[in-house]
């Protein structure tokens, strides 16, 4: 079995919208099992690091800008897969191409506020958890259900 993790950001607007809860909801509920999560104020160096290969864009002030406006939360999420399980369940880039039953196609409506971020490969998922947790703040266990999302 080829299991992953992927970290993901609750973005600013989900926090000061109210929408944790339903985003984490869905993650979970989909199988996906929580790691490690924090509450945390990303600083401008950090963000940087995080979306270093945006920098140069038109986008790129203003993403730093919106990632580090308000608190975020922090998580990683294990299972089969979940790099591309994740990023389906967010939903493309620009909400207005997000699938409905997605994340941002059902929450969100502009590129500039799309909620939440998800890594996108297993190399930069493997950098941006190493960004943002040290080792011993990712957990490893069992659950009773595990035998019944993954055979
Ligand atoms: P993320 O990294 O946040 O999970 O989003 P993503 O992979 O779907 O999209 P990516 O291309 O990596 O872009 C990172 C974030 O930059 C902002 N963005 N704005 N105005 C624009 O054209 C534009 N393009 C990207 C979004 O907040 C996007 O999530
Ligand atoms: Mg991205």
């Amino acid at each position: 079995m080829s299991q992953e993790r992927t970290l993901v950001i609750v973005k600013p607007d989900s926090i000061q919208r109210g929408l944790t809860g339903e985003i984490i909801s869905r993650l979970e509920q989909r199988g996906l099992k929580i790691v490690a999560a924090k509450m945390m104020q990303v600083s401008r160096d950090l963000a940087s690091r995080h979306y270093a290969m945006h920098e140069g864009k038109p986008f790129y002030a203003g993403l730093i800008d919106y990632i580090a406006s308000s608190p975020v939360l922090v998580l990683v999420l294990e299972g089969k897969n979940a790099i591309q399980l994740v990023r389906n369940t967010v939903g493309a880039t620009n909400p207005v191409n997000s699938a409905p039953g997605t994340i941002r196609g059902d929450l969100a409506v502009e590129t500039g506020r799309n909620l939440i971020h998800a890594s996108d490969s297993p190399e930069s998922a493997a950098i941006e958890v190493a960004n943002f947790f040290k080792d011993a703040e990712l957990h490893s266990y069992e659950r009773a259900t595990d035998r019944w999302i993954s055979e």
